[in-house]
């Protein structure tokens, strides 16, 4: 899948954004709002298992790069929230939205700028719903989150289980974006 923007292109994961992906997965302070850092060897784990789910699902987290230098900044794409990990979890059958760029990209809206070209593939493909998830102290991710017009759902706040109870981390929130033409074909009526 490759998805253009303005100043970015999405694009399959290749075998030179190992070593990047492994450096923004590694700072500590990009993965702040995070339980840990990655490894190398788990941040090309979450590159395989991307690659495969992309072949099984059709999707999955993608690479971003700037349009103009080549140049790789992250990641950015839509995933079927596995069941496996997160069984029990809410939305643990739903397709969401994430983001990791490197710290020296951010507070451009690079990140939006991804994402809405996501939630636009998602609507082609007739997704009726895209969720967003992340850590309660995570504003950051919020604030693309809102800037990409999802709607915080306090009713489906819960707790990271891997979490030991009262860690800093442990509270979640999620987001919502329904696909306005998938609920106009159904005639399905919606609160805001
Ligand atoms: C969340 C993230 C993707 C935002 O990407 P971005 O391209 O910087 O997004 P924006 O430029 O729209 O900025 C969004 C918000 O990030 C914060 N922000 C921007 N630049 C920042 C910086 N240099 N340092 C800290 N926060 C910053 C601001 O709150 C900003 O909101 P504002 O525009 O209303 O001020 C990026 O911060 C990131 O990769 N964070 C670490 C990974 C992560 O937590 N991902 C979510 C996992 S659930």
């Amino acid at each position: 899948m490759k998805l253009t923007t303005e100043r970015l292109v999405l694009r399959p994961w290749e075998d030179k954004d190992r070593t990047p992906m492994a450096r923004i997965y590694g700072d500590a302070h990009v993965r702040r709002f995070h339980p840990k850092v990655l490894t190398v060897e788990e941040a090309n784990a979450s590159i395989d298992l991307a690659i495969e789910r992309a072949r099984t699902d059709g999707f999955h987290f993608q690479a971003a790069e700037l349009k103009g230098s080549g140049e790789f900044i992250g990641m950015i794409g839509l995933a079927v929230r596995s069941e496996t990990v997160q069984a029990g979890l809410p939305g643990h059958r739903t397709v969401e939205i994430g983001w990791f760029l490197a710290k020296e990209h951010w507070g451009q809206g690079l990140a939006p700028e991804g994402a809405r070209a996501w939630l636009d593939y998602a609507w082609s493909i007739g997704l009726p719903e895209v969720a967003a998830f992340t850590a309660k102290v995570n504003a950051p991710s919020q604030r693309v989150m809102e800037k990409i017009g999802m709607i915080y759902d306090p009713g489906s706040d819960y707790e990271n289980p891997e979490l030991c109870e009262g860690h800093w981390l442990r509270p979640q929130v999620v987001y919502w974006k329904r696909n306005p033409t998938f609920f106009e074909r159904h005639s399905i009526t919606v609160a805001p």
